[in-house]
Parts: structure tokens; C-alpha cells; sequence
């Protein structure tokens, strides 16, 4: 049996076969394999248009040019999250403002946004990071944007496959952006997904993708990147995308697993809201005394994860930055991410949180 690992990649034969279809084709770089991967993949959310792109950060820059949101204005987002939720902004010429998080569910607390909506007239947009896999508030979310007139963009890097009342994430806002990176659900190497219902938004980012370029000749209407999917990634993205429901599944059933062998345990276990369904990127419990636990699964050959443990306000990067989040910073300090991956091996559930308790099995 091998140590269970904080991630695991689950890369079968129909990928390989995808790729070799890709390579033996000759059309590498974007082309039809990543235009049926975006109809797919928004299907799959329900919504109606996908773009693809290079990665998640570029999948979130993209999105806000797409928006028109740049330079003068800010995007109220929560500090706890993976610095690319910020950089983004930045990138886009705008400038990130922190909210607090519900310490419960570690996303953003629609009452800390709306503080912030009151406070400033320069907001432009709401970015709800759907955090290891639990959708945001997004009820309470897109009321604030609908009332404060600002779009509300999702950060689903981490949630491919989760649901809020029964829809899934990608169709709650005005755009959403997935990661593709291996760690994630589902992976495509490096990738990232726009979707959107909105036909000028998915105008907008098909530009900016693409350097500018409005048609299929060589105008270029506005300066862009080129953050293009290829289609050896979409091959892999496709294969992956029909085993996403089975991937979140096993995920599920990890987690509920673990939850239940840790009831005992001394950490505070994810918590699932009604009307919410986790898609359990991470499975992160809370941890009263996190050093001890750490030491505990590094003796037993468990993998983990601390994420994360600088919340952005905090970051050098982005000192200064208008922010107004002690809950953040107290969940860095306690959470700690447990092995959920479907790869997990029969027994490594009760060998995890037989390490979280104390009770290191050694090999004989
Ligand atoms: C919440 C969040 N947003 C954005 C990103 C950026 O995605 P990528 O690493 O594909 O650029 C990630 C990826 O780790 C993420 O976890």
C-alpha cells in the first residue's frame, strides 16, 4: 500500500487515446477538439458558452476584460484564497478589496461584502471564490450585486461539479472561471473554462484571448493575449470532463468517510449547507492544535496540505490593500487539508484519521 497522497492525477486510457487521435491529426494548437470541449464543458454547467483558456488565472483576467472592468475600479473578493483570485484583478489594470469570510464555510459573508459596497462607490464586481469545492453564498451574493448594480463573477477554479440549489456552479454569475491545473477535479495539464450566459461577455473574451482579433481575418480591435487553449489539452480535458461526475462522486463518498471516522477526532470537520452540494477539492478540517496533527501524519506517511497559510491581505504583494478580515486570518492559521482524491486506497481513510486522532499504525 502507498502513502496516501494530497493529490492524485487520474490520467486512463481514453485521455491517452484522445492525445494520440490530437497528435496523429497534426492540429496541435487551438482548433475543433477545444471549440466541442467548450460546448461540453458549459453544458455541463448549464451554461450557455464556454471559452477556453490557458490556465485559471488567465481563464479570471480574461473574464474581467471581458467585463470592462480595468483600471479605477476595484473587485470586492475574499483574502482566502489562492493569490491568483487577486493577481487576476490586478492584472486586469483594477484593484482587489478584501471582505471577511464566514468562518464556517470559509467563503466570503455576504454582511462583510455589503460593508465594503457601502463604504466605496468604485466597486465593479463581486468574485466569489467557491473555496475547495463548496459553492459561496451566492444567493446573498448576486442579491448585492443585482442591488449595488455590479457584476458577480465566480472563482469555480476549485469546483468543478459542485451545485447550489440544485444548479451547478458556472451558471451563477455573470461569468465563472475554472482551473484545470492536475490538482484540480479535473484536470487538462495546464486549462482554464470561462462560462457565461451572456453573449457579450463571451464576445469580449474570444477577443481577448485571441490578441484583439474581432473576426476571422487579422483586425485587431483592442490589444489581447494570447491565452489559448491547444487542442492536445481539450483532448484531455474532454475524457476527463465524461469522468468528472464518477471523480466527484468518489470524492463524496471520501469525504463522508472521513467525516465520519474523524467524529472523534480533535479537529472541526468541513461542513456541507443545505441547498449546497461540495464538490471536495480539498476536504480541510479545523484544527485546534495543527503543529501536533501535522507531525502526527507526517510519522504515519500521510499526505496533507495547508491552504492556505497567508491569507492575501497579508501577503507582501498586497500590502496596504483595503481590507477588513480577522476571520481569514484566524482560519490560516488553524485549517489543514486532508487526501480526498478518488485514488484513495481501501483503508487509507481510517490510516488518515487514525493519524488526525493520534493512533499512528506502524508497519510491522
Ligand atoms: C481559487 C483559485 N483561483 C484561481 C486559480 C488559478 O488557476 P491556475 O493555477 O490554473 O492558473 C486557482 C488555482 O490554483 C485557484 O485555486
Amino acid at each position: 500500500m502507498t502513502d496516501p497522497a494530497i493529490a492524485s492525477p487520474e490520467i486512463g486510457d481514453a485521455e491517452r487515446r484522445r492525445v494520440r487521435e490530437v497528435l496523429d491529426s497534426g492540429h496541435l494548437a487551438d482548433g475543433e477538439e477545444v471549440r466541442a470541449f467548450e460546448d461540453e464543458f458549459a453544458d455541463f454547467c448549464g451554461a450557455e458558452r464556454g471559452v477556453a483558456t490557458s490556465n485559471g488565472t488567465t481563464a479570471l483576467h480574461a473574464a474581467f476584460e471581458a467585463l470592462d472592468i480595468g483600471p479605477g475600479d476595484t473587485v470586492v473578493t475574499t483574502p482566502f484564497s489562492f493569490v491568483a483570485s487577486a493577481n487576476a484583478i490586478r492584472h486586469a489594470g483594477a484593484e482587489p478589496v478584501f471582505a471577511d469570510v464566514d468562518p464556517a464555510t470559509y467563503n466570503l459573508d455576504p454582511a462583510s461584502v455589503e460593508r465594503v459596497l457601502d463604504d466605496r462607490d468604485d466597486v465593479a464586481a463581486i468574485l466569489a471564490v467557491h473555496l475547495y469545492g463548496l459553492p459561496a453564498d451566492v444567493d446573498a451574493l448576486a442579491a448585492l450585486a443585482d442591488d449595488y448594480g455590479i457584476a458577480l463573477v465566480e472563482d469555480a477554479a476549485q469546483a468543478h461539479g459542485a451545485e447550489y440549489r440544485g444548479e451547478r456552479v458556472g451558471s451563477l454569475g455573470d461569468a465563472a472561471c475554472f482551473s484545470f491545473y492536475p490538482t484540480k477535479n479535473m484536470t487538462t495539464g495546464e486549462g482554464g473554462m470561462v462560462t457565461t450566459d451572456r453573449a457579450d461577455v463571451e464576445a469580449g473574451l474570444r477577443r481577448f484571448v485571441n490578441h484583439g482579433r474581432d473576426s476571422a481575418g487579422y483586425e485587431h480591435v483592442s490589444v489581447g493575449h494570447n491565452f489559448r487553449m491547444t487542442n492536445l489539452a481539450a483532448a484531455i480535458g474532454r475524457a476527463q470532463l465524461e469522468r468528472l461526475p464518477g471523480f466527484v462522486a468518489a470524492r463524496r463518498e471520501n469525504a463522508a468517510a472521513l467525516t465520519e471516522a474523524l467524529a472523534d477526532a480533535p479537529v472541526e470537520t468541513p461542513v456541507e449547507p443545505p441547498e449546497r452540494r461540495h464538490s471536495y477539492h480539498q476536504y480541510t478540517v479545523a484544527c485546534r492544535d495543527r503543529e501536533a496533527v501535522v507531525s502526527r501524519l507526517e510519522d504515519a506517511g500521510v499526505g496533507y496540505g495547508v491552504y492556505y497559510p497567508t491569507p492575501i491581505h497579508e501577503q507582501p504583494a498586497y500590502a496596504g490593500v483595503d481590507a477588513d478580515a480577522p476571520r481569514a486570518s484566524a482560519a490560516a492559521d488553524s485549517v489543514l487539508s486532508l487526501p480526498v482524491h478518488p485514488a484513495l486506497d481501501p483503508g487509507d481513510v481510517e490510516r488518515i484519521a487514525d493519524a488526525v486522532r493520534g493512533e499512528v499504525v506502524v508497519d510491522a
